[in-house]
């Protein structure tokens, strides 16, 4: 079987590279030539564990090619995976199509074959019916050979997995018109299913509605946990615990109930607002009212580190704690705030979204980083992966290299990613080198008392910030 993959991103990419890895010939389409260029060189324009090698072997076998024609692919390829992104609008909350349609329309009028065509994109309900009547409208226009057809197979990969999650997925979910389409598609993933990988063959709807689903799930459950972050910075409590006692009850579950400065990515923040959007258009519009109030605590989360961060600072500037807007929120910092936060040298540990991976899009920690140095601060960025991405979009921040000329000199340190060179930290390390021995953890990954231990005071959140008692 010939497969071609259309888009040669993040999901297009990795999944052109796991279609040879299963075996089959690949020939991967961007309508960038630099993309493709690298790719051919066997070079992967961003960091994914595990990607490199695959793509690299695949390229000297001659199993895995790229290509900028849609000629060539639509002469030469038996299905068609279309892995194109679906953006967020500027300026709205729904999904911008463009590149989902064009990629349906250059392969339409390009395919001189017979061929399935599999949508992987991430798109609103209806989609695919839609694309299905565009499919056909363009293909009677075209008046090429060939039987064409749709289907719908959405992805669920998560950044720093996505080989992992490609190659041995969760379940497969496929949304089929025909026999045909879903024999094909059981032959293209033949290897997961022997392996027992359950198969989900259903329609276009319910296909497409799976994927935005559990984004939503998963996005409810990290503001989930956050909500309750915002009680226990008030009463006390830990939210930590709360989390794992709620987290044994197997109906629950622990997954995706860490406290932190919550989600960010390519796909989450989007997927919701995307989702809410289209079921306006659908006249429903109370029914995923919910997800803007999950949207709302996940962004309140940024303000609240930047609320901690001049707590931190004025109890140890100043000896005393003040909150930087009237209710502690609000992503304009008060006057009061800017004075304090004016000059302070802060350390930021972490600008991605999540570790193992440089994707800065969305990223909670990058927009921290951003309003403290707005605010007057002296930022001290430091990423193992992310610091270039981030350079393009805020250029003016202080990017540096290593962890230690981060923290040199900080007045406070706040971890914002959690990648393991900084849940690795030894504190009497850190804290010899910094000015004062201040912390924010806002992932909840550092062991307190270790760092109580070395003199630090400590602030996290979900946990109330009690100076005194904390050293
Ligand atoms: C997500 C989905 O998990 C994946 O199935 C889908 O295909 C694409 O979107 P990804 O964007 O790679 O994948 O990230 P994910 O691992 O889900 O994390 C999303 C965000 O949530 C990150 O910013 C992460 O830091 C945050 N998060 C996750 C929390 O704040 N708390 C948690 O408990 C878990």
């Amino acid at each position: 079987m010939r497969v071609s993959v259309v888009g040669t991103g993040y999901l297009g990419a990795t999944h052109a590279a796991c279609m040879a890895e299963l075996g089959f010939e690949v020939l991967g389409l961007d309508i960038d030539q630099a993309k493709i260029d690298a790719l051919t060189r066997g070079e992967l324009p961003f960091h994914e564990p595990g990607l490199p090698e695959l793509l690299r072997k695949h390229v000297q076998s001659g199993r895995l090619r790229f290509t900028t024609s849609y000629e060539e692919v639509g002469a030469w390829a038996d299905v068609h995976f279309i892995g194109v992104g679906t953006p967020q609008k500027p300026g709205e909350s729904a999904a911008d199509l463009r590149y989902v349609d064009a990629a349906v329309r250059s392969l339409a009028e390009h395919i001189t074959r017979d061929a399935v065509i599999v949508g992987k994109s991430t798109v609103p309900v209806g989609t695919a019916a839609r694309l299905k009547d565009l499919l056909a409208s363009t293909r009677q226009a075209a008046g090429l050979p060939g039987t064409v057809e749709l289907a719908w197979n959405p992805e669920f990969l998560r950044e720093g997995y996505a080989v992992k999650d490609t190659l041995t997925p969760d379940r497969l979910v496929v949304g089929v018109e025909s026999a045909h389409a879903e024999d094909l598609l059981r032959e293209v993933y033949a290897k997961p299913l022997a392996e027992g990988t359950p198969w989900i063959a259903t329609d276009f709807e319910t296909a497409e509605l799976v994927k935005v689903a559990a984004n939503a799930f998963l996005a409810t459950k990290i503001s989930f946990i956050n909500a309750f972050s915002e009680i226990t910075e008030q009463v006390g409590g830990d939210i930590g615990t709360l989390a794992d006692a709620i987290g044994h009850d197997p109906r629950i579950g622990r997954k995706f109930l860490n406290a932190g400065v919550g989600f960010g990515g390519g796909c989450l923040p989007k997927d919701i607002r995307a989702l809410q959007a289209r079921v306006s258009e659908l006249g429903l519009d109370r029914t995923m009212r919910f997800l803007a109030e999950m949207d709302d605590i996940n962004l309140r989360r940024r303000d609240r580190v930047v609320d901690l961060a001049v707590q931190v600072l004025s109890h140890s500037l100043h000896g005393s704690v003040r909150v930087a807007g009237a209710d502690g929120a609000g992503s304009v910092p008060s006057p009061a705030a800017v004075e304090i936060l004016n000059g302070a040298k802060i350390a930021i540990l972490g600008v991605t979204f999540k570790p193992n991976s440089d994707d800065v899009r969305d990223s909670p920690a990058l927009d921290v980083a951003n309003r403290l140095y707005t605010a007057g601060a002296d930022v001290a960025v430091y990423d193992p992966k992310g610091n270039a991405n981030a350079a393009q979009r805020f250029p003016r921040l202080g990017y540096v290299n290593t962890l230690a000329k981060a923290v040199i000199g900080a007045d406070l340190l706040i971890l914002l990613t959690e990648w393991d060179e900084f849940r690795q930290m030894d504190p009497e390390d850190i804290g010899r080198l910094m000015d004062r021995r201040t912390l924010i953890d806002a992932r909840n990954v550092l062991d307190p008392a270790s760092w109580h231990a070395a003199g630090f005071t400590h602030a996290a959140l979900g946990h109330r910030f009690a100076p005194d008692s904390s050293g």
